[in-house]
C-alpha cells in the first residue's frame, strides 16, 4: 500500500498530494473569472425553465446517495500493478476535477450578489463537495487521501473570461455525465468487470453532472450573444480541446479500460456522440465525428502525447528539445482538426433531452 507522505511528512514525488497538485496540460485545472461580469447575468429570458431547475436542486434527491453502504469495503478488489496505477490516477484526477468545480462555484457564490447566480452556485458547490468527498473517502481507504485544503492553496489558477468558463464548464459537466453513464451501463451488463464499488454510484452521480450542465445551458441560452458570431469559433475550439484532452488522457490509461473490459477507442467515440447529441441543444454547431480525419487526428495527438511523456522521462536538453518539437507537431495536428468542417445546428435551444442514455 502506498502512503501519502514520507516519514518526514513531505510529499513524495509520486504521492497523490504531489500528483493532484502537479500541472500538466491534461490535469484538471482550477479557474477564476471576472465576477463583475457574472453579476450582470440575466436569466429572465429562461425564467420558467430556470425556476424548474432550481426546484430540482432544492429537492436534492441525491442528498443521502454519497455514502458507502455495507457492501462497499468487501467489494474493493486487489488489482494488478498496472491497473492499480491507472485506477489511482483516475481517482486522483477525478477528485481534483470535482474539487476544482467546488472551488469555482464556491468563489462565484461568495463574490457575486446576483441572487440567481449566487443561489445556483451554492447548489452546485454543495454537489461537487459531495462528489469530491466521496472519491476522497475511497482514496483514503487506499491510503491515498488528497488534502483538499492543501490542493486549494497549491494549485495554479487559470483566469478565464466568463464566456470561456461557460463553454469549458458546460462541456466538462456534460462530458462527465456521458462518461459516467457509459461506464455505469457497461458495468450493468458486465458486473464481472466492476473491480471497485465506486462505479455503482455513477448513475445518480451522472444525473448531478447533467443538471450542472443544464445551468450553463440556460445561462448561454438566456444570453444568446454567447452562441453567435465570433463565439462560434471559440465554441469549436473548446469542444475540440475538451474532446482531444479526454481522448489523449483515456489512451494513456490503457490498463484502466482493459480492467473495465472497455475498448478505450469505442468508449471515447460513444462519449463524443452522447456529448454532441446533448450540446446540440445549445451550441450552434457540432464537430463532424464521422469525418475520417477526425479519428486519425485524435490518434496522432495520442501518439505525440505518449512520445512527449517518454521524452520527459529522459530529461536533459535532448529530451527538452524533443518535447518542443512534439508540442509543435501536436499544434499542427490540432489546427488541422480544427479546420475539419463542422456541422451546422439550426435548432439549438429547441428541445431539452432528458438524461436517458
Ligand atoms: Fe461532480
Ligand atoms: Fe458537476
Amino acid at each position: 500500500m502506498q502512503t501519502a507522505t514520507s516519514e518526514a511528512g513531505e510529499p513524495r514525488p509520486n504521492d497523490p498530494r504531489h500528483l493532484a497538485g502537479h500541472e500538466t496540460i491534461l490535469s484538471p485545472r482550477f479557474y477564476r473569472t471576472d465576477y463583475a461580469a457574472m453579476e450582470r447575468l440575466d436569466v429572465e429570458p429562461v425564467r420558467q425553465e430556470w425556476d424548474a431547475l432550481m426546484r430540482e436542486f432544492e429537492r436534492d434527491e441525491n442528498r443521502a446517495h454519497f455514502r458507502p453502504d455495507d457492501r462497499f469495503s468487501a467489494e474493493v478488489k486487489s488489482l494488478s500493478p498496472d491497473l492499480e496505477k491507472d485506477f489511482h490516477d483516475f481517482l486522483i484526477s477525478s477528485v481534483t476535477a470535482e474539487f476544482s468545480g467546488c472551488v469555482l462555484y464556491t468563489e462565484m457564490k461568495q463574490q457575486v450578489r446576483n441572487t440567481d447566480v449566487k443561489r445556483v452556485m451554492g447548489y452546485m458547490a454543495r454537489d461537487e463537495a459531495r462528489h469530491a468527498g466521496f472519491i476522497n473517502r475511497s482514496l483514503k481507504d487506499l491510503g491515498l487521501g488528497v488534502d483538499l485544503g492543501f490542493l486549494k492553496k497549491a494549485k495554479q489558477y487559470t483566469h478565464f473570461r466568463p464566456k470561456f468558463i461557460f463553454y469549458a464548464t458546460y462541456l466538462s459537466e456534460k462530458i462527465g455525465y456521458a462518461r459516467y453513464i457509459t461506464i455505469y451501463r457497461h458495468l450493468e451488463r458486465h458486473p464481472e468487470y466492476r473491480f471497485h464499488p465506486i462505479f455503482r454510484w455513477f448513475r445518480e452521480w451522472c444525473n448531478d453532472e447533467f443538471r450542472h450542465g443544464e445551468v450553463f445551458a440556460l445561462l448561454m441560452r438566456a444570453n444568446p450573444v454567447l452562441l453567435e458570431g465570433i463565439n462560434k469559433y471559440w465554441i469549436r475550439f473548446f469542444v475540440l480541446s475538451v474532446f482531444a484532452t479526454m481522448y489523449v488522457r483515456d489512451h494513456s490509461r490503457t490498463a484502466l479500460y482493459a480492467g473495465l473490459g472497455i475498448d478505450a477507442d469505442e468508449f471515447d467515440r460513444r462519449v463524443f456522440e452522447i456529448t454532441s447529441d446533448i450540446t446540440r441543444q445549445v451550441f450552434p454547431l457540432t464537430l463532424d465525428l464521422a469525418h475520417p480525419a477526425f479519428l486519425v487526428g485524435m490518434r496522432r495527438l495520442s501518439a505525440i502525447a505518449a512520445a512527449s511523456e517518454a521524452a520527459q522521462a529522459r530529461r536533459g536538453p535532448i529530451g527538452g528539445l524533443k518535447r518542443v518539437g512534439l508540442a509543435a507537431a501536436g499544434a499542427v495536428v490540432f489546427a488541422r482538426m480544427y479546420l475539419i468542417p463542422t456541422k451546422r445546428n439550426d435548432l439549438p435551444g429547441s428541445v431539452r433531452l432528458a438524461p436517458t442514455w
